[in-house]
């Protein structure tokens, strides 16, 4: 019987502190990063995370850098509002440019996102610069096993299971790079080695694969294609 509505907040923190240290360690994290940045004038930096000065990160958000080498830096000013999720893994650098407002984005690295200022993401936005499991089924099934295997018990006999080895596949992956002042609509998808221009619109629900948009472009569509081009602003 689920009685957690119940539950007194510090009987809540107690079942997380026994059942999911992990969860509340993020959800720690996040805080104390959320108010440190406010607090703070100066360049916050935690566990390959970087945020300039006056960055705000609403609840709910995350930003994980695995370590020792995964780094994310967030520019100056920008705001990553609730539920974003941002993640480097291995190798992977996130760097999101100053004056940026991020929506419920999920951003995962694994080789290099680098997105320019003033970047505008709303809802529901995925960017991904790698593949996560490999296409040919064999490999595939063997890579599945592992990450079941992972999660079992150490009694149980996994011998019979070959493990994926980092040689026979690793994540196939390339940079994503978006300009300055781009912005993603609601439900835009970008993949592995696609490279944005400046002043780029993506329009809602748009899939944009590997390939350079050119600047001021108005990109749409599944696979997206530039639609037409978009005057830039007098400078
Ligand atoms: C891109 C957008 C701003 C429209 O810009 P616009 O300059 O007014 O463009 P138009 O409506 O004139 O459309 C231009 C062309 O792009 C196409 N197009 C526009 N949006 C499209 C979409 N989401 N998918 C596919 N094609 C699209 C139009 O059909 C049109 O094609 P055509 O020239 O062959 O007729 C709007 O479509 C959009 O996606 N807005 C984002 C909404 C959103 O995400 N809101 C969340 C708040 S951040």
């Amino acid at each position: 019987l689920d009685k957690s509505h119940t539950q007194s907040t510090a009987q809540k923190i107690l079942w997380l502190l026994k059942h999911r240290p992990g969860h509340l360690y993020q959800t720690a994290r996040g805080l104390i990063l959320f108010h440190w940045s406010r607090c703070s004038r100066n360049v916050v930096a935690l566990n390959g995370v970087t945020l300039a000065e006056n960055v705000r990160l609403q609840k709910n958000s995350s930003l994980m850098a695995e370590s020792p080498s995964a780094k994310i830096t967030v520019g100056e000013n920008s705001i990553i509002y609730e539920d974003a999720r941002i993640e480097a893994y291995g190798g992977g650098a996130i760097s999101i440019g100053a004056d940026s407002i991020i929506g419920d984005a999920h951003i995962v690295c694994r080789y290099s996102v680098q997105i320019g200022k003033r970047f505008l993401s709303s809802w529901n936005v995925f960017i991904q610069d790698y593949d996560s499991h490999p296409t040919e089924q064999s490999l595939r099934q063997r890579q599945v096993e592992g990450m079941i295997d992972s999660f079992q018990p150490r009694f149980v006999n996994t011998l019979r299971r070959i493990k994926l080895a980092p040689e026979e596949w690793s994540f196939p992956g390339e940079d994503i790079i978006i300009g300055d002042d781009v912005w993603l609509g609601a439900g835009v998808t970008v993949l592995k080695g696609a490279q944005i221009g400046a002043g780029s619109i993506v329009a809602t629900g748009a899939v944009v694969l590997k390939g350079n948009y050119p600047a001021n472009s108005l990109i749409a569509g599944n696979p997206a294609k530039v639609v037409k081009s978009l005057t830039s602003p007098a400078s």
